[in-house]
């Protein structure tokens, strides 16, 4: 007996990727049909309407990302109301309370999961779930190197904190609290405490720590809809987002609208600036220049000094401030601060909706003008990300002038110098170590190749027994990253990083350090010759030979001021396959 299969057209659009795959009523087409049907698959989803996947970011060893399986369920019925057929893939996660020796080591191994898994795959568009740090810059620099449609749902923060009538944040109040317990001032019982009063509902850190920069930038790039960065992770219109931009995605794929239509220089430039006016993580440097870098757009360091030079901070957050990005969303969230950035952003930037950022941010309203300021009463007249460069930093240095004391800021003491973070740990508390409040605490060896992975241990806890008489803040420099959460008069990201024979390697106890951030100076005061004598006793930069993802990293991971991303990635490759071996 005859039968008969499905209608399958003779051909669908050409312009689908997936048509490849699904298109054809031969050998091929059958298999990679029949096998998706095992999951109960109807025909109708192959009769050339947009595949898109749903790259997920979800791990119960992820607490930021554990909800996504939730919102990728709303992801997909906006899929599917607009004739999409949304597919659900994981790529590995990056948790970064759990993650050994530090998330960053592994930014660019998501990053490389996420091309090949797009580009390997039926995949006409994708919805990137993003939360936690290093999942968002890890997801877009896979997806642009990609260069197919793409548009970012963020988790959403947890909700406020609260501890004994008091809102604490991710993160700071860690920081402040185990010092404050260091100092005396708060027993180990009440720290322990207010570990369940901090985390108390799903959702990445609600400080403006790095997670919901990330959050704020990828809006500031268009790469989202309006409010993807503040909506707290347990509010129902975080679970619309999703809807919304499940229907979006599909209209892009529609409209050809790749990653590389909406993101342009003008939008790093607006993305820029945010950072400035929200007080945004250093970690948003070494991120951005990474995912330009995929993207072919022209972007370094000094862009970030010059364009943030005269942006004021207008948001009123921790750790630059005292409130949290639920507060923030109620304000009125990015929109309003956007609009009220006004002139100092190119309105004419595009995003994912097909509208311009002027368009999208038009109507937006500020409800509170204590976390939402106002141009002419800002938080800080000055606030973005500084470019340090002198001996010390020939490469560059970043410093975060919003988070650190003014006093500090311009500043001349004697090195303490630490060659290691286990150096710094056995040393910081040890009572005869030479070290006062005026000293410059120097850690090296905490750097992309020195650690490695760059781990966020910049900001180091200062000498108990000068946080015993009262002392809060000092100058501290290393090659190492910083949590965006912290908060000081901290020089991170110094390059080239002391295990590549940069600088920092020569520092010795007692050198002079001079910092002016006014200025953007940071210099070793002692002389030529001296260094040159101490560099030739400089040891072999490190070669690690143990094999592995590690191997890979040390031969190839570039230096912070060109985004950290491994020399064989930077660039866009495309979605095209080469070869098929079916
Ligand atoms: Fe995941 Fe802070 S630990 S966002």
């Amino acid at each position: 007996m005859k039968t008969k299969g499905p209608k399958i057209p003779d051909s669908i659009s050409e312009t689908l990727r997936s048509s490849a795959w699904f298109g054809s009523r031969d050998r091929n087409g059958f298999m990679h049909r029949s096998w998706m049907k095992n999951q109960g698959t109807p025909q109708r989803m192959f009769d050339g309407r947009p595949v898109i996947g749903i790259c997920n970011t979800w791990s119960e060893l992820t607490p930021c990302n554990a909800h996504f399986r939730q919102i990728a369920e709303a992801v997909k019925r906006g899929v599917l109301e607009a004739g999409g057929f949304p597919v659900e893939f994981p790529v590995m996660s990056l948790g970064e309370t759990l993650l050994r020796p530090t998330a960053m080591l592994f930014r660019n191994l998501v990053s490389m999961d996420v091309e090949e898994s797009i580009r390997a795959n039926p995949i006409d568009g994708v919805v990137l779930l993003c939360g936690c740090d290093k999942t968002t810059p890890a997801l877009i620099m896979g997806a642009a190197s990609c260069d197919i449609p793409t548009i970012v749902v963020s988790g959403g923060p947890m909700l406020n904190g609260k501890f004994r009538g008091k809102d604490i944040g991710s993160g700071t109040n860690l920081f402040s609290m185990s010092e404050d317990v260091r100092a005396g001032r708060m027993s180990v019982d009440d720290f322990v405490g207010a570990e369940a009063c901090m985390s108390r509902s799903a959702g990445h850190c609600m400080t403006m720590g790095t997670a919901s920069t990330m959050a704020s930038i990828v809006e500031a790039l268009g790469l989202s809809l309006p409010h993807n960065a503040a909506i707290p992770a347990v509010d129902a219109r975080r679970y619309e987002l999703a809807q919304n931009s499940g229907r979006e995605i599909v209209g892009m794929v529609h409209k050809g609208m790749r990653i590389s239509d909406v993101v342009d220089r003008r939008s790093m430039q607006n993305a820029v600036k945010v950072n400035a006016a929200i007080g945004g993580s250093t970690n948003a440097v070494i991120h951005m220049l990474a995912i330009a870098g995929r993207m072919e757009i022209p972007l370094s360091l000094d862009d970030f000094d010059a364009w943030s030079r005269e942006v004021p901070l207008l948001v009123d957050l921790m750790p630059s401030g005292q409130f949290l990005m639920e507060d923030f969303y109620y304000a009125g969230g990015l929109p309003a601060l956007m609009r009220e950035m006004g002139g100092l952003l190119d309105g004419d930037a595009k995003t994912v909706n097909g509208r311009t950022v002027g368009e999208n941010i038009a109507d937006a309203e500020c409800w509170d003008r204590k976390v939402i300021r106002s141009l002419d009463n800002p938080v800080r007249a000055a606030a973005g990300i500084a470019v340090l460069r002198g001996n010390l930093a020939p490469n560059g240095a970043i410093i975060k002038p919003s988070a650190a004391s003014g006093k500090l800021l311009q500043h001349r003491g004697k090195a303490v110098v630490f060659d290691s973070l286990e150096d710094l740990r056995a040393r910081i508390d040890d009572p005869d170590l030479d070290v006062d409040e005026d000293s410059v605490l120097v850690m090296r060896n905490v750097g992309l190749k020195g650690f490695p992975g760059m781990p966020e241990v910049g900001n180091m806890p200062l000498p108990t027994k000068l946080l015993e008489k009262g002392v809060r803040d000092m100058v501290r420099i290393s090659d190492a990253r910083m949590s965006g959460t912290a908060y000081g008069t901290v020089i991170l990201h110094v390059s080239p990083e002391a295990a590549m024979g940069g600088m920092l390697a020569l520092v010795r106890d007692g050198d002079m350090i001079e910092l002016d951030v006014e200025g953007r100076r940071l210099v070793l005061d002692v002389d030529d010759g001296v260094l040159a004598e101490r560099s030739a006793e400089l040891p072999e930069p490190p070669r690690h030979s143990g094999g592995g993802y590690e191997q890979l990293f040390m031969n190839h991971v570039l230096q912070p001021e060109k985004g950290a991303d491994f020399d064989f990635l930077v660039g866009r490759r495309g979605a095209k396959v080469s070869q098929n071996a079916h």
